[in-house]
């Protein structure tokens, strides 16, 4: 691995899971032992990390992937797909010493599935490696960080990142009871969608009053601000214990398949915080829920995401 030059600047760098998935469609879900057929089957470079840098590089983020892989196919394929969305892979490591992690995943026709995941390399991400991404950590504009690694590797990257004024971006997915209440004071903006928020705080989130309530109560914990997103209503955006909380609407659209939504909402929200930090927060979260409204009239994940081109000139 060739190491990056000191001059590099990433202005988004994301410190996450490396997780391509292998989807199969089938009539129903196999019963143990059975051997069905099905009728699709789709490789995807996710990882909700690996999503958001593709979104916000799409947009014309320099950004920059913090993960490892194996020294395998998928490791191979995975690399090649942050090479294909113009995301810098110096700090993508490949390791002899486990193999990619994958998520496997069954769907049936009415939508249920069945998923496995293992961790794989990503289990490896730590301490050590984040110090190896130090450089591009310390100097980027915006981090951003999930639940998909060791939680305590993403802390100790959002630490990196506050240590060093650099804006950061938590998306506490997936969300666990007992959070370190050390990420709530590292998140300058804390996204989450209304099941995590409930499950973060134990209050029901099911309307915008009740989402503007548990925005509060996530400020209370520390965060600098809080965004919960709404699905087709928008998100409620929180920036301080004595304003009220924001809707922000976004606008109808017919939705074909809303998986990953929540990705390039976030994506495009980095790409507005490293690209126009004076911006109004409320301004940006209305820009990045009508880059999501387009991912959701496109099936896939990042195979729905928008491009720079794609998309209305108004939003940059
Ligand atoms: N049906 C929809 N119509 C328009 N915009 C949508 C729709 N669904 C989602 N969005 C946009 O995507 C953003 C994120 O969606 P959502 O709140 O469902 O996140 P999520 O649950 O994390 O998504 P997912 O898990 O499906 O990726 C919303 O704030 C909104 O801007
Ligand atoms: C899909 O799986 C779910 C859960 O196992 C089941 O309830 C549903 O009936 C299945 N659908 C079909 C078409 O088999
Ligand atoms: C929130 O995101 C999680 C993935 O982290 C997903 O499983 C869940 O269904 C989402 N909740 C809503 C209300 O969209």
């Amino acid at each position: 691995m060739s190491r990056p030059k000191r001059s590099i600047i990433w202005v988004c760098v994301s410190c996450s899971a490396a997780l391509p998935s292998v989807l199969l469609q089938a009539p129903r879900l196999p019963k143990a032992g059975e051997t069905i057929h099905g009728y699709k089957f789709f490789i995807g470079f996710g990882g909700k990390g690996a999503n958001q840098c593709v979104q916000a590089a799409r947009m014309g983020a320099k950004t920059a992937m913090v993960c490892q892989v194996g020294k395998d196919f998928f490791g191979d394929n995975y690399i090649q797909n942050f090479k294909k969305n113009g995301v810098s892979i110096a700090f993508a490591k490949q390791t002899e010493k486990a193999a990619t992690g994958a998520a496997s995943i069954i769907v049936n026709d009415t939508g249920e599935n069945a998923i496995v995941i293992v961790a794989g390399a990503n289990m490896l991400l730590g301490q050590q490696e984040l110090q190896h991404a130090q450089s591009a950590i310390s100097r980027a504009k915006v981090l951003i960080c999930q639940l998909e690694i060791n939680p305590d590797a993403s802390l100790h990257a959002l630490r990196m990142a506050k240590e060093n004024h650099v804006k950061t971006i938590f998306n506490p997915a997936p969300a666990i009871v007992d959070l370190h209440s050390d990420f709530y004071k590292a998140s300058d903006i804390f996204c989450c969608n209304e099941s995590e928020a409930e499950l973060l705080t134990g209050m029901p989130v099911s309307s915008v009053e009740d989402a503007s309530r548990v925005g509060l109560d996530l400020l209370q914990k520390g965060c600098g601000s809080v965004i919960v997103s709404m699905g087709p209503q928008g998100c409620v955006v929180c920036q301080s214990i004595n304003v009220a909380p924001k809707l922000v609407p976004t606008i109808t659209v017919t939705a074909v398949d809303t998986t990953g939504a929540g990705d390039s909402f976030i994506g495009a929200l980095a790409f507005y915080v490293a690209h126009y930090p004076t911006m109004q927060l409320e301004e940006m979260a209305r820009r990045a829920n009508l880059v999501a409204a387009v991912s959701v009239q496109n099936v896939g994940t990042q195979t729905s995401f928008p491009f720079r081109k794609d998309l209305p000139a108004e939003l940059f």
